[in-house]
């Protein structure tokens, strides 16, 4: 039998409330998204959530809410899914990147101090596999420099750091609900704000750019049809009433995780929160070579061979051929960043995978490191 990379647990409850909407009669911009932009908001200690299509659509919104566009630059993290850049490239924005803390793998707040330049107009902060980013500190500089901030939590709902939780920090921040997510509502995001300005322009540019009275064909400004339908936010109404049970879940089988692998040599295990909860996204760990004798593409070869279903993650932006294409960066730019991007191997992980599972996977991990 085969183990997946992840897979999205969907309840006999989450089939009730989601069949509810089905008879409703009620499919889209209804009372279901409401109360699920209501949960989001609450979890992430905010006045406003606006739930949209998909977490890319959650940061683009907010990228132009911000109002960042051509001749702006922008700190980011080149460790990150694509989406967290890509988002800046819509706008006619410049990523501007920055080597991350080989201790987090999120953005290296000194890096970033030193990346600030006249043009510099926004920092866009990652949590990368759930763990939050330094918010504390990169926010501080972001005040000092008089920069709007970004927070891509869209790897992180539940976690929190130093008492605030991923989501809470900054100008607007993102969640996404993809179904290997924590929670998911098959496609879906969520962009969290206090700013009732920045949670306006949202609203209306998710709606084709509608007007705050909703008048039927008055589009004021320019928008996007990025709504989230009351099918899936019926999905993720209902997950996330347990999401303290699934983030729970989720660290016991990390923990389990990290008993299985724990002393071989050569496996690094996945960094946890230091500073406040994790919610774990994946269960990354990285191959030294240099000690296992193995690289990571024939460990992941090996596995997948074994039925164990595993990917690099991430493969850095600044090298994905688009970006190469477009700023050209030399391999080398951001040394941590790939360094450690050579080495990381996401093992399956999802919420309901079984014990037996977890040790079928380090059994394996073992095998194809000594074979
Ligand atoms: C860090 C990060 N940013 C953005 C996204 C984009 O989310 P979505 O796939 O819902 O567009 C994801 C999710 O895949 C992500 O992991």
């Amino acid at each position: 039998m085969k183990v997946p990379l992840s897979q999205p647990e969907v309840t006999e409850y989450d089939i009730g409330r989601v069949v509810e909407v089905l008879r409703s009669g009620r499919l889209s911009i209804g009372p279901v998204l409401e109360a699920f932009e209501e949960a989001c908001a609450h979890v992430a200690g905010r006045r406003y959530a606006v739930g949209v299509n998909s977490g890319t659509s959650a940061l683009h919104l907010a990228v132009r809410a911000l109002g960042l566009g051509p001749g702006d630059e922008v700190i980011t993290t080149p460790f990150s899914f694509v989406a967290s850049s890509n988002c800046l490239l819509f706008e006619g924005a410049t990523p501007v990147f920055v080597d991350i803390d080989p201790q987090s793998l999120n953005l290296d707040p000194e890096k970033v101090e030193t990346a600030v330049t006249p043009r510099t107009r926004a920092i866009l902060a990652v949590d990368v596999f759930g763990n939050p980013a330094d918010h504390p500190r990169l926010l501080d500089i972001a005040r000092r420099y008089g920069l709007r901030y970004i927070e891509d939590s869209c790897e992180a709902l539940g976690s929190d750091i130093d008492g605030r939780p991923a989501g809470s920090f900054g100008d607007a921040g993102a969640f996404a609900f993809y179904p290997n997510k924590q929670i998911t509502t098959g496609e879906g995001g969520m962009l969290l704000t206090d700013d009732p300005e920045v949670a306006a322009l949202a609203r209306s540019m998710r709606n084709q750019g509608r007007g705050e009275s909703d008048e039927w064909l008055a589009h004021p400004r320019l928008g996007y049809n990025y709504r989230l339908d009351e099918i899936s936010a019926a999905l993720g109404r209902a997950q996330i009433e347990r999401l303290e049970e699934i983030v729970a879940r989720r660290e016991q089988l990390a923990r389990r995780y990290n008993e299985a692998l724990g002393g071989l040599p050569g496996i690094r295990l996945p960094r946890a929160n230091l500073r406040g909860r994790m919610s774990w996204f994946v269960y990354v760990v990285e191959v030294d070579e240099a000690v296992t004798g193995v690289d990571r593409d024939t460990l992941q070869e090996r596995l997948l061979a074994a039925g164990v279903e595993c990917k690099p993650y991430f493969p850095p932006i600044h090298l994905q051929p688009f970006y190469q294409e477009r700023f050209g960066f030399p391999e080398g730019s951001f040394p941590v960043t790939e360094r450690i991007a050579r080495r990381t191997l996401a093992l399956p992980f999802f919420t309901q995978m079984r014990p037996d599972q977890v040790e079928r996977v380090a059994e394996e991990v073992r095998r194809a490191l000594a074979a």
